[in-house]
């Protein structure tokens, strides 16, 4: 058993350490990665309920969300300690562990990769990926560009965020995860390839 609670469990657990408007936002993710999950051929309810639980650390103050990356046995990049909104990512991958006894490795890596991406996402790392920014309550001004990608491709609508996403942390002076990068060039080139037939490659 991949979730060894039920999702009535689920918001349970969440409406006690979620604000309102995150708890909101988790149930349009799990509902949008349903979505996502049927079109694509995935498991609807491991979608929905990894979407439900993404952001199950959010709410936590900083410390506790270091703290819950320790207990989780996770050791920190550089550019990880630098990045704060980085770390409710990471941590709630450690909690679902840790304290919820999810065991299951790619909910885990869903979880925490769901603000960074990363080279090789699965499937299931895709659609909360995307499901987190495609999501009914989210307004900013290129959502609904990112909704019509998300119904042709997973793989356009991530590469579209990820552009944005990247720029904006630039525009921004932040710093640049490794692997947000390495998502980006894994997806462009794969667009490139779909572009060309991969005619350049075999030049
Ligand atoms: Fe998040
Ligand atoms: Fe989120």
């Amino acid at each position: 058993m991949i979730f060894p609670f039920t999702e009535a469990d689920a918001m349970r657990i969440l409406s006690e350490r979620l604000k309102p408007e995150r708890l909101r936002h988790s149930v349009c993710v799990a509902e949008c990665a349903q979505l996502l999950a049927g079109r694509y051929g995935y498991d609807e309810k491991i979608a929905k309920m990894t979407g439900l639980l993404h952001d199950i650390c959010k709410n936590d103050n900083l410390d506790f969300q270091l703290q819950t990356i320790k207990n989780g046995g996770i050791m920190l990049t550089s550019i990880e300690k630098k990045s704060p909104p980085l770390y409710h990512a990471i941590a709630g991958a450690a909690y679902l562990k840790t304290v919820l006894q999810v065991e299951d490795a790619d909910v885990l890596n869903a979880v925490r990769y769901h603000t960074t991406g990363r080279a090789g996402m699965s499937a299931l790392e895709k659609i909360i990926f995307v499901a987190d920014l495609a999501s009914a309550d989210r307004n900013y001004p290129d959502v609904e560009t990112v909704r019509k990608l998300s119904g042709q491709s997973l793989e356009q609508a991530m590469l579209y965020v990820l552009e944005f996403l990247i720029c904006d942390l630039i525009h921004r002076k932040k710093y640049l995860h490794p692997d947000s990068i390495a998502a980006y060039n894994e997806l462009r080139s794969e667009m490139d390839a779909d572009c060309y037939g991969g005619a350049l490659c075999q030049r």
